[in-house]
């Protein structure tokens, strides 16, 4: 008989009763169950773990996306345990479904939290479809290390960005009403500083002092957490020597004491027993202790609570008062998804996937997610009436499951329209499209069709050149240590540009890459990052003008490699370069004295600036920030400061701007970066249009870790800035003075 109730009518108590009552139910064996969560994938799912369900040894299940076998495994928990307890469905649902969306850093470069709350809503109700109702993701972790395989997921350098769009994300993941059909419970991960992998590779140890973790990578979960997230995932990384999934400092001080969060945390997979692999532990059951001691609620896989838990409690190791506030987080979060009063999945209360709605959210995305990063002479956007032939080559013209990017187990390829297939329907009934694809995959070392390139590049007015990698070279342990075009692509540029004609390059990857190998060959660059299932449309409609580029990085782009890392928030050091700096190694005199080139923080070879910096891309308009101004030049605490400035459109077709505001504190008790992301608007202006863009600034907007780790706004002067990129120089200054 299932105690636990199942009724249609919703439960008149409240969450913390039914909480209470649940708990004064269970055996303890019953308690840990709810902290396991084991792996469900493949058609014999219920054959596996119908008995560990009956004896209520399950919590969730993950990789179950057949809505059948889901209602069954559901329905064996409701009816053949003794509680009936429903159970978690989790699935990685990073950047949609089965319409696939921009990867979150290309959904990161539209700055638009509008767009990706409307991705990640139609990917919930596409995946609550399945019967999943748990999705890890956001990915919100900070990093500036494109060599980085994650990356791909995350939503870019910037904590300001990443702390809007990733609560964009937990808003459309868990819609208005968490108990609503279509919403699916959202994972703010990885609790934290994943980003900061040693030399980006993946699952590497990570060392970040406490200022900084608290500055930048703890703000966004903060920002999660505020926006109503309910569940975390721990990183695998060591943080400074202590794993993230036994960090009792993460889990119990920051995120309980501190923040009061109420939701429940999932380690990674398997990453419990992992802390013995890290060596901060002996075995699985010491691995248990660590992690429940430091707070993770639920074990994804690996089996470590269930098989050690119940005698660590016996022997008195752990206390279960611990496991009870640890499986109430838990039951708390089944109550408030509404699992006991609709366990099951009815596909048909939810629109088909695919349909209208969901590609065409994934078209905007996609047109406002590609970054115009060059463009010499106006060579975009192509002119269909002036053109009589175009020559499309490369790797990535035609590849419908390569646009997908990373983390697309469930993606649908059937319902990509890749950018071959978008310029046939633009342009081919009056133009001659020339395709050769030239290289198998963007990894290719054959050259023996670079011939048949080159020469319909000579014949055809203007060649699109599709470059980039291959989804498999980004994401979840897949970092790579030279981020230049793989295979022979840049081989092929030359190729082509030798053919003489103009050369624009279109680049799919799921990392920013080093390009200075290829920049000067190619006339305009469209990164479309990986663009998702409507990125051929959007490719299309901006490759010929019926869009303007509006997207900006979320990321910087590094001149080499060696540069990593490299971020527009950086500290100006005692040693700051100018300018002029900027020199060539093949430049310097052989006898030229040791403080030659002067003492400043540079490489010989690189300078310091980067290929295209934060908050860069370009429009087929023109954008001019004048007149910047604020309501006062100096302010008290607690007082709001108007900043704004003139933005006109001094272009000739109507288009997007993100304006961006920037902040520098001069002087602090520890040292602050040259320069802050504090605000941005994305404005439609048409040619000629001039508005005011105005930002407010309250002090505590302000406000930073110091030395102390306390959160403090000091006195003193700031600069602040706007413009359509990091690198603007629009600025002036106000003070804030001491209060009287
Ligand atoms: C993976 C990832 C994590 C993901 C989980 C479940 O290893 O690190 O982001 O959500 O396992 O697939």
């Amino acid at each position: 008989m299932a105690i636990a109730t199942n009724n249609k009518q919703a439960d008149q108590r409240t969450i913390e009763q039914r909480v209470e009552y649940l708990l004064g139910q269970m055996t303890l064996a019953e308690k840990v169950g709810q902290m396991n969560q084991v792996e469900s994938g493949g058609d014999h799912a219920i054959d596996h773990l119908r008995h560990a369900i009956q004896a209520g040894h399950i919590g969730s299940v993950l990789n179950q996306v057949d809505v059948e076998i889901v209602n069954e495994l559901q329905r064996v928990a409701i009816d053949e345990s003794r509680l009936g307890i429903p159970l978690l469905v989790g699935r990685d649902v990073i950047h949609g479904f089965k319409t696939v969306m921009p990867i979150p850093l290309g959904q990161a470069a539209s700055w638009d939290p509008d767009l990706v709350r409307d991705c990640a809503r139609v990917a919930a109700r596409e995946a609550a479809r399945t019967g999943v109702n748990w999705t890890f993701a956001p990915m919100i972790d900070i990093t500036r290390d494109p060599r980085w395989g994650r990356i791909a997921e995350s939503l870019g350098e910037d904590a300001y960005l990443a702390s809007e769009l990733g609560s964009a994300m937990v808003e459309g993941f868990q819609g208005d009403d968490l108990g609503s059909i279509g919403s699916i419970v959202a994972c703010a991960k990885h609790f934290v500083g994943y980003g900061e992998v040693e030399s980006g590779r993946d699952y590497a140890t990570t060392n970040i002092p406490e200022n900084e973790l608290r500055n930048v990578h703890l703000r966004p979960f903060k920002a999660a957490i505020d926006a109503g997230v309910h569940t975390l995932m721990t990183s695998f990384s060591d943080l400074d020597g202590v794993p993230a999934t036994g960090n009792g400092f993460l889990l119990r001080q920051v995120l309980r004491e501190e923040w009061g969060f109420d939701g429940f945390v999932v380690s990674d997979w398997d990453s419990v027993r992992q802390l013995a692999i890290h060596g901060l532990t002996e075995n699985d059951a010491a691995s248990a202790l660590a992690a429940v001691t430091a707070g993770v609620d639920m074990e994804m896989a690996g089996g470590a609570y269930i098989h050690h838990l119940p005698r660590l409690v016996q022997e008195g190791l752990v206390d279960e008062a611990m496991i009870d506030e640890m499986v109430a987080n838990i039951l708390r979060v089944k109550i408030r998804l509404g699992l006991f009063e609709n366990p099951y999945t009815n596909p048909s209360e939810l629109p088909a996937v695919g349909n209208e709605h969901a590609l065409d959210t994934a078209m905007q995305a996609a047109l406002r997610s590609v970054v115009l990063l060059k463009n010499d002479h106006h060579a975009l956007p192509l002119s269909a009436e002036r053109l009589t032939s175009v020559a499309v080559i490369g790797p990535m013209a035609d590849a419908p499951y390569e646009q997908l990017g990373t983390w697309v187990f469930d993606g649908d390829t059937q319902l990509s329209v890749t950018p071959l297939q978008a310029i046939r329907d633009i342009i081919g009934s009056n133009v001659d499209i020339r395709y050769v694809r030239a290289m198998e995959t963007s990894r290719s070392r054959r050259n023996d069709a670079f011939d048949a390139a080159a020469e319909i590049a000579g014949d055809s007015d203007v060649a699109i050149l599709f470059l980039g990698e291959e989804s498999i070279l980004s994401g979840e342990a897949h970092s790579r240590a030279d981020i230049n075009l793989p295979g022979d692509q840049a081989e092929l540029v030359r190729r082509v540009r030798a053919a003489g004609k103009p050369v624009v390059a279109v680049i799919m990857a799921g990392r920013p890459l080093t390009l200075s190998n290829i920049i000067d060959q190619v006339d305009a660059i469209l990164f479309a990052w990986h663009p998702g299932t409507m990125g051929g449309p959007a490719i299309a409609d901006l490759l010929f003008g019926i869009e303007s580029p509006s997207a900006k990085l979320p990321v910087t782009f590094p001149r080499m490699v060696g540069q990593i890392p490299i971020y527009y928030s950086q500290k100006n050091t005692g040693k700051p370069p100018s300018p002029d700096t900027i020199i060539h190694i093949d430049d310097i005199d052989p006898k030229a004295s040791q403080t030659s080139h002067g003492l400043t923080a540079f490489h010989l070879d690189a300078g310091y600036t980067p290929l295209f910096a934060f908050g860069h891309g370009l429009s087929y308009a023109r954008f001019e920030y004048r007149h910047l101004s604020t309501s006062a030049a100096e302010i008290r605490h607690g007082d709001t400061l108007q900043v704004s400035a003139e933005l006109t459109n001094t272009g000739k077709v109507p288009a997007d701007e993100v304006a961006q505001l920037y902040v520098r504190d001069l002087v602090g008790n520890v040292t602050r970066p040259v320069k802050e992301l504090k605000g941005y608007k994305r404005l439609r202006l048409d040619p000629g249009q001039t508005v005011v863009v105005e930002f407010e600034l309250h002090t505590d907007d302000l406000a930073f870790y110091d030395r102390h780790m306390q959160l403090v706004t000091e006195p003193g002067e700031f600069h602040v800035w706007i413009g359509g990129s990091s690198e603007t120089e629009l600025r002036t200054a106000f003070c804030i003075v001491d209060s009287d």
